[in-house]
C-alpha cells in the first residue's frame, strides 16, 4: 500500500494512471495533476479556501443551461479561450488573425445582396464596411462567405433583446468575382459580458470590469481555405486595452471614418452622418 504523504502523493496519483489505455488522456491528466499539485503546494489553501473554490465551480455549473454557459465565460475571462484559439491557429504570417467566437452566433442568418444593410430596426449609426477577401498570395477570392453579427446600439444581441426583430444585425454576404464585399451595419458599441453570475462576482472581486471593446463579429470562409472567426474592433475604443475576454489583436483594430456628406450617404442608402471602414480579410489555402 502507498504511503500518501505530502511528499509522495503526487507520484502516487501519477502512478495510478500508468495503465490508462488512451495515451492522449493519460498525458493530459498527468500534466493536469502535476500542475494542480504544484499550484496547491504554492498557494497552500486553507480548507475553507479550498471549499470556496469548490463552491464557486458548483455555482458556475448551476449557471449553465442551453442559453447560458458560465464555464465558457470562465474560460474567456481567464484568457484560456484565447490561448487555446492561438495554439490552434498558428497560421503562417499574412492570414487574418482569429479571435473569440463568443456565445451569440446564430445559424441561419439571411444571405443578403452586396450593399444591403443588416440593421432591420434602423437604430444606431450606419457603417459601410467594405474590402476584399484575399488568399495569402494576394489573389482575390470570389464567392467567399462573410457571416456577420453585432449588437444593436444598446449593446444587446437580438436574442438578448425582445424589442429587436428576429435576426436583426445578422447577415451573410458573398464576395463578387473580384473578391470584393460591401455591407451596411452600424458602428458597434462596447458592452458588458453577462456579469450576473459567479464569473461577474469573480470579475468584481478582482477589480475588473465586464466590458468588451466595440466590435463586429465575422466568420469568413471560402472553399479550399481555412475559415477564420474574427472581429473588427473600433479604433479609439476605451476598452481596447482591457477587453474582459482578452479578444483584442492589434491587426483587427480599424478606423471607423466619420462621413458627414448626405450625397455620399444616399449613394449607400444610409443617412448622414455615417462611418466607413475598409478591411481586407486574408485566408490561408488548405493543403
Ligand atoms: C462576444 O463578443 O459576443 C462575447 C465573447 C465572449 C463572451 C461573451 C460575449
Ligand atoms: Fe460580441
Amino acid at each position: 500500500m502507498s504511503d500518501n504523504t505530502e511528499e509522495q502523493i503526487t507520484q502516487n496519483v501519477l502512478s495510478s494512471m500508468a495503465n490508462a489505455p488512451n495515451a492522449r488522456l493519460k498525458a493530459v491528466m498527468e500534466s493536469f495533476i502535476t500542475h494542480l499539485h504544484a499550484f496547491l503546494r504554492e498557494v497552500e489553501p486553507t480548507q475553507d479556501e479550498w471549499m470556496q473554490g469548490i463552491q464557486f465551480l458548483t455555482r458556475t455549473g448551476w449557471m449553465c443551461d442551453d442559453k447560458r454557459q458560465e464555464f465558457i465565460l470562465l474560460s474567456d475571462i481567464t484568457g484560456a479561450t484565447m490561448l487555446v484559439d492561438a495554439i490552434n491557429h498558428r497560421l503562417p504570417g499574412g492570414a487574418t488573425e482569429s479571435t473569440i467566437f463568443g456565445p451569440y452566433y446564430r445559424e441561419g442568418a439571411p444571405e443578403l445582396p452586396l450593399g444591403a444593410s443588416i440593421s432591420q430596426d434602423g437604430r444606431g449609426e450606419p457603417a459601410v464596411i467594405s474590402g476584399r477577401v484575399l488568399s495569402t498570395d494576394g489573389t482575390p477570392i470570389p464567392n467567399a462567405l462573410l457571416d456577420v453579427w453585432e449588437t444593436d446600439e444598446n449593446g444587446l444581441y437580438e436574442q438578448q433583446d425582445p424589442e429587436q426583430p428576429d435576426m436583426n444585425l445578422r447577415g451573410k454576404f458573398r464576395t463578387g468575382s473580384d473578391g470584393r464585399y460591401l455591407f451596411v451595419g452600424i458602428k458597434p458599441v462596447s458592452y458588458p459580458i453577462p456579469d450576473d453570475g459567479p464569473v461577474g462576482q469573480l470579475l468584481r472581486s478582482l477589480g475588473r470590469h465586464p466590458y468588451r471593446p466595440a466590435h463586429i463579429h465575422l466568420l469568413v470562409s471560402a472553399q479550399g481555405y481555412h475559415s477564420v472567426t474574427t472581429h473588427l474592433f473600433v479604433q479609439g475604443d476605451p476598452y481596447l486595452d482591457s477587453d474582459a475576454v482578452f479578444g483584442t489583436k492589434d491587426s483587427l483594430v480599424v478606423d471607423f471614418a466619420r462621413n458627414n456628406s448626405s450625397e455620399e450617404a444616399t449613394h449607400y442608402g444610409v443617412s448622414a452622418p455615417f462611418y466607413t471602414v475598409e478591411y481586407d480579410f486574408v485566408l490561408e489555402p488548405e493543403r
